[in-house]
């Protein structure tokens, strides 16, 4: 059986129970929610507000009706972004986001956004006091990343968010690598815009995501038509999340999402998050000790989500991750993960890195075959 440690790209296996949501909606409901009056499309609807309800638990988010669903936290990303942002104003953000963050950023400077990228240190790390000197009268946004998807590393969002609301700025932060899997109160945190997958931390299935609109912001919808509310008017619904949500929603995902994030309130956050850490650990240790790798960003496991960056000298990362592959049966992800920023600051572009993202269900003797087949890889060079 293949050794999964590819979780930070999306997570497997899911808890049975989200399995069996998904099945129960497809096969027994099927129906579209918020369409048609019948009974079906009732429950349809019904799954979708559970599984806003648990989200608005788990992420203490004060008002589920602000969380509007897409189909990954990307979607989420360029939602909160291009529905927000007009040319002048400004926005500030990190040199460790994925694509998903730079990409749109830099499509909207091309229509007049003035985007600031502060760079981080050798191990990745952010300082709040680079983002405070980035701040000119212009600035709207401030969007960072909870953690990176390349070292794992833990960013100072909480920090950004105070300095954002003291400065009357906007915060965006990018959940993907985090929602479900860190600690997260939106009634602590002063975060306008949350962006997250589905498909990750909370073990929903692919195709699902959200981003959560703080009471303080107004957005532009990206798309219109299709929410079967207002249907006697022309124009867009007002109030969210019909707003945002045009056409017709992966239902059996999002009933899928709701039963990963019941899995999350039942399990706790912190025993997952003491689990992750105690792999992630086992994992960082266990490379160290081998002689020709090299690791990346943090080194302290509380200072990281469940993923680890490495090199074997002399080796590219993707003949590493082929080798694990093929001939171990581990599957870890290699080169840029949608980062080459990240990677330009870590000194590790073009080649990039060979990511081990353990999950909830890893056991720690899947680590231990991942270090054997590491040591064995590295003392063949
Ligand atoms: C930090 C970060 N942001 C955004 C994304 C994009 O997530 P999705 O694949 O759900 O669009 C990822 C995916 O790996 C990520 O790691």
């Amino acid at each position: 059986m293949t050794i999964y440690l590819d979780n930070a790209a999306t997570s497997h296996p899911k808890p049975e129970t989200v399995y069996q949501a998904v099945n129960e909606v497809l096969r027994n409901i099927g129906a579209n929610p918020g369409r048609s009056g019948h009974r079906l499309s009732l429950k349809a609807e019904y799954y979708l507000t559970q599984t806003r309800e648990s989200l608005a638990r788990l992420l203490d988010i004060p008002d589920p009706k602000r969380i509007v669903f897409t189909a990954n936290a990307t979607e989420s990303i360029n939602l909160g972004l291009k529905g927000l942002l007009k040319a002048g104003d400004g926005v500030i953000t990190s040199s460790m986001e994925h694509n998903s963050v730079i990409r749109p950023l830099r499509f909207l400077e091309s229509k007049g956004i003035l985007v600031k990228v502060v760079p981080g240190d050798l191990k990745g790390r952010i300082k709040v006091s680079e983002i405070k000197k980035a701040i000119d009268p212009n600035t709207r946004l401030i969007v960072l990343t909870q953690a990176s998807n390349v070292t794992g590393g833990l960013m100072p969002v909480a920090e950004a968010a105070e300095l954002a609301r003291q400065k009357g700025i906007l915060m965006m932060a990018d959940a993907a690598q985090t929602a479900g899997l860190i600690p997260l109160s939106l009634k602590e945190m002063p975060i306008d815009l949350l962006a997250a997958p589905g498909h990750k931390g909370l073990l929903g299935p692919q195709g699902t995501g959200f981003l959560v609109i703080g009471p303080e912001v107004n957005l532009c919808p990206l798309k219109e038509g299709g929410t079967g509310s207002r249907s006697e008017e022309e124009i867009q619904p007002d109030f969210l999340p019909d707003q945002m949500e045009s056409g017709t929603l992966n239902t059996p995902g999002l009933a899928g999402l709701g039963a990963g994030v019941e899995f999350i309130l039942k399990q706790g956050l912190s025993s997952i998050r003491e689990k992750e850490v105690s792999l992630s650990r086992m994992v960082w240790e266990g490379l160290r000790k081998i002689k020709a790798v090299e690791l990346y960003g943090p080194e302290a496991a509380e200072e990281r989500i469940a993923v680890v960056s490495f090199n074997i000298k002399g080796l590219n990362p993707n003949l590493v991750a082929s080798i694990l592959d093929t001939a171990y049966d581990i599957a870890v992800r290699a080169g840029l993960h949608c980062a080459a920023l990240a990677h330009r600051t870590l000194g590790t572009f073009p080649e990039g890195t060979v990511r081990v993202s353990p999950g909830f269900f890893n056991r720690e003797e899947e680590i231990e075959d991942l270090i054997r087949a590491v040591s064995e890889i590295a003392g063949k060079v």
